[in-house]
């Protein structure tokens, strides 16, 4: 009886430390596809379903070609209601790569000095990002400039000052310009339903709009003009006088920060930060901020012990 019991306390002893490990292993095998899928949106390479820690694999990751091009794709995605017609208007993927590709900051998207040249020449079209003193992120590139012109009666480029705050710092207001017989001219626009999105509030769409210049149609021609309107007091008591400005000052704010790290966490859990997430929602902005670089942001998120659990 005595050796018997013995016997069986061995066996038990023996399957549980084998059940761990197989657990384990299971454990560091599903740590490794979601770290593959979710950065670079492939199966995870051999080398990472055998490492002990697949999350410390994650700095480089985020350096490679497969991240970026995804990263990039999801950028586009989130920065645009649909996909660019040509692939010219599809400005923010083109700057996103460039910008993961030589390692800028983040805000480079925004405010960095890029033009693009198009060549319509070959096929497919061939869009290349370079150096211009007179750039501005992407927000000075025709194509873009053009697809979002908008179609105010007054040239007032309300669509493209909407998506540049969209852009940088998130902002998200569903237009609602349905009443049909509403007048939608600028005093139209002061009206109680209207105001609240066009001249109110630190967003104010018409004053921020003020400071872009008009756009000119005429057939297939669309022309810019720089503004005339004067600085205007917008972005909760700044005075701003060009897209320059406006731009500048929305990627120096919290705002562009938070919006930083909620975009890591899209990326990597297809949804925004949750509230018990806040300690490392806010890790990812202490990161962020030290080295302006949205890799850092969506590393520091994939590397916590959560992200794998
Ligand atoms: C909830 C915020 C909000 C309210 C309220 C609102 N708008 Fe807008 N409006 C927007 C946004 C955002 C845009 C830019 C949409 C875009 O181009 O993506 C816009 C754009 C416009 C444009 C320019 C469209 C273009 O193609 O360039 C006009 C004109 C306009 N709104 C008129 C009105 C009128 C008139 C009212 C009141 C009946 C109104 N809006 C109420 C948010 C709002």
């Amino acid at each position: 009886m005595k050796t018997l019991g013995m016997a069986g306390l061995l066996v038990a002893a023996v399957s549980t430390t084998a059940f761990a490990q197989a657990a384990d292993a299971l454990k560091t095998e599903r740590c490794a596809t979601r770290v593959s899928v979710s950065l670079v949106g492939k199966a995870p390479t051999t080398a990472l379903l055998s490492s002990a820690d697949p999350q410390s694999q994650v700095d480089s990751m985020v350096t490679s070609a497969d991240f970026q091009e995804r990263f990039s794709r999801f950028i586009n995605a989130t920065f645009n209601d649909t996909p660019g017609q040509t692939i010219a208007d599809d400005a923010a993927y083109h700057m996103a790569k460039y910008v993961l590709a030589n390692n800028l900051k983040w805000e480079d998207m925004f405010i960095g000095q890029y033009g693009v040249t198009v060549n319509t020449q070959v096929t497919p079209n061939t869009v290349t990002v370079n150096s211009n003193a007179n750039g501005l992120g992407y927000f000075r590139w025709n194509p873009w400039m053009v697809r979002y012109a908008g179609n105010e009666p007054a040239g007032i480029r309300i669509s493209t000052a909407y998506r540049m705050m969209n852009n940088t710092i998130g902002l998200k207001l569903v237009a609602s310009t349905n009443a049909p017989t509403a007048d939608i001219s600028a005093n139209g626009r002061q009206a109680a339903g209207c105001r609240a999105c066009h001249f109110d509030g630190w967003f104010a769409l018409d004053k921020t709009a003020a400071v872009l210049g008009k756009v000119t149609r005429s057939g297939n021609n669309v022309t810019f003009a720089a503004s005339t309107a004067g600085p205007q007091d917008v972005l909760g008591g700044l005075t701003i006088n060009d897209d320059k400005e406006l731009a500048t000052a929305l990627v120096k704010s919290q705002a562009f920060e938070f919006r930083a790290c909620r975009l890591a966490f899209e990326y990597l859990y297809g949804r925004a930060e949750q509230t018990c997430e806040g300690p490392i929602f806010d890790k990812c902005i202490d990161a962020f901020r030290a080295d302006g670089k949205i890799q850092t942001a969506i590393a520091t998120v994939a590397k916590e012990a959560s992200f794998c659990q």
